[in-house]
């Protein structure tokens, strides 16, 4: 039977990166179509999809015709089809530049119509082993072969990961014993299409600074390990790493039952509760070391030594002599670390953060740091403000600093800020597109845009996060 080809074969040239970093290319027909691992300006043989999908053709590459001057050799032989970085095959001063266009591109408006001073973007410290945090996924095929380590590129199958660059050699170890330990048992992976298996994920932490270690081996409810199975496991882990090194071993069932709210029941199999972080800020002429425990489920920038950088530049815009009587509110506060810093500097600090867990770490954190004049609150921004608002003793902020989840800012926290109405408000943002919006309605309402200062947390990436700041005009 003469069967009907499904893929078509083109010469293609990179023209450009999307905003999610997809190299993009076109055909004479002016078709948009995206190539998996090219870069731009390559010459390519491709072959490509016959069907699109929302609008676009995908393809792959054949044959490179002609490299671009832009291409360097990944460093890992996993980055052909491992979905954890898509950029490592790009010179790392052109992905910086790729981002900086992004974000001019984006702001192009104000960069026309205003002084806004925009900064070069901050390259990383590090451009490998800069994750402080990796969560590694279990999987199995039909065949029941079993899988531990990142998400392929652009599908949904794991694949296993013997060595990952984005952190310490020592992630990979673990990963690798832990996988050992996996063969020697029959349990199988949890399958989230059918709700059945056990094994979820290993997630693994590190203190930059300290060299405090964390493994966490998170399962469904369906089993449970018996204690000789722990013990197992907890020996692979330890057998992976220089042993005199303090670790943490927690066991984590995730309990879900439709329509009830997931709970989580922690077992700690070795080690200490917690996990020590420390962070340097040299802001303002002062230099500030804080300490924080961070949990087996407490949110910490993945990249400790940008989020130094991140704070002391955000810092760094303030006037020391004007805020030290003033107060300051630091919204989405995750566990309090630029509240933290700020209260370093200013007469009283206060936050609102949504998860009750990064409050009751916050707290957990001021103690330890013998900070006094910060105070948490837990709820939303959108509900925690007119309730502060409706209160006459409600000193109003100086400073307001925000750093919401990708989705910004949403109308009504918009509205109160705007009631609030500080002298200066610090937006710290990973999703420039929802900074933009967000800023435009600032700016109709009495704000100017004053400077965007962005910072490379992530090689490799596209990620940008970008600092904002916005003063009353
Ligand atoms: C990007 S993180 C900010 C983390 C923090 N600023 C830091 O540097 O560690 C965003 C935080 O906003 C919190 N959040 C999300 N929606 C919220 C809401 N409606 N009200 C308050 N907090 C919210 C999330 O729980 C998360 O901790």
């Amino acid at each position: 039977m003469n069967r009907e080809k499904k893929v078509i074969i083109k010469e293609l040239t990179i023209e450009k990166f999307s905003q999610k970093g997809k190299a993009i290319a076109y055909d004479e027909k002016k078709n948009k179509i995206v190539i998996t691992n090219a870069v731009i300006e390559d010459v390519i043989l491709a072959e490509l999809n016959k069907k699109k999908n929302k609008g676009i053709i995908k393809g792959r590459i054949l044959e490179i015709l002609k490299p671009s001057t832009y291409r360097e050799d990944p460093k890992c032989k996993h980055f052909d089809i491992c979905g954890g970085c898509i950029w490592q095959n790009i010179k790392y001063l052109y992905q910086l530049e790729q981002k900086q266009n992004f974000l001019i591109d984006t702001f192009q408006d104000f960069i026309k119509k205003t002084n806004v001073e925009m900064h070069p973007i901050i390259k990383s410290k590090n451009i490998f082993e800069y994750r402080n945090k990796m969560e590694f996924s279990f999987s199995q095929n039909r065949k029941k072969t079993k899988f531990l380590g990142l998400i392929m590129k652009g599908g949904r199958f794991v694949i296993d990961i013997q060595r990952c660059f984005l952190a310490n050699i020592w992630f990979s170890k673990v990963l690798v014993e832990v996988k050992n330990w996996w063969e020697k048992y029959d349990f199988d992976a949890f399958n989230y299409y059918n709700g059945e298996g056990f094994l979820k994920n290993l997630t693994i932490k590190e203190g930059k600074n300290t060299q405090d270690k964390m493994v966490i081996l998170t399962v469904s409810d369906s089993y449970t390990l018996n204690d000789e199975e722990k013990k197992d496991f907890i020996d692979h882990v330890l057998k992976s790493i220089i042993p005199d090194k303090k670790i943490s071993i927690f066991f984590n069932t995730q309990i879900s039952k439709k329509g009830v709210k997931t709970t989580f029941n922690l077992q700690k199999l070795y080690g200490n509760d917690f996990i020590k972080e420390d962070l340097n800020i040299n802001a303002l002429g002062k230099k500030i070391k804080l300490s924080f425990q961070i949990g087996p489920n407490s949110f910490f920038q993945p990249n400790t030594h940008m989020a130094e950088i991140l704070y002391t530049t955000a810092i760094n815009y303030l006037e020391k002599q004007d805020i030290k009587d003033k107060t300051a509110l630091d919204l989405y506060s995750g566990t309090g670390t630029i509240a933290m810093i700020l209260s370093k500097f200013v007469k009283k600090v206060l936050a609102i953060e949504l998860s009750e867990n990064a409050c009751s770490m916050a707290k957990d954190n001021m103690k330890l740091n013998n900070i006094k004049n910060f105070e948490m609150i837990n709820g939303d921004v959108s509900k925690i403000l007119p309730t502060l608002l409706s209160n006459k003793n409600f000193e109003k902020p100086h400073i307001v600093v925000v750093d919401p989840p990708r989705s910004g800012l949403s109308d009504e926290a918009i509205e109160n800020i705007l009631k609030i109405y500080p002298e200066i408000i610090i937006y710290i943002s990973c999703n420039i597109n929802t900074q933009l919006d967000n800023i435009k309605v600032l700016t109709e309402k009495n704000y100017q845009l004053k400077v965007l200062h962005p910072i490379d947390q992530f090689p490799h990436t596209f990620h940008i996060e970008n600092i904002a700041i916005l003063k009353k005009t």
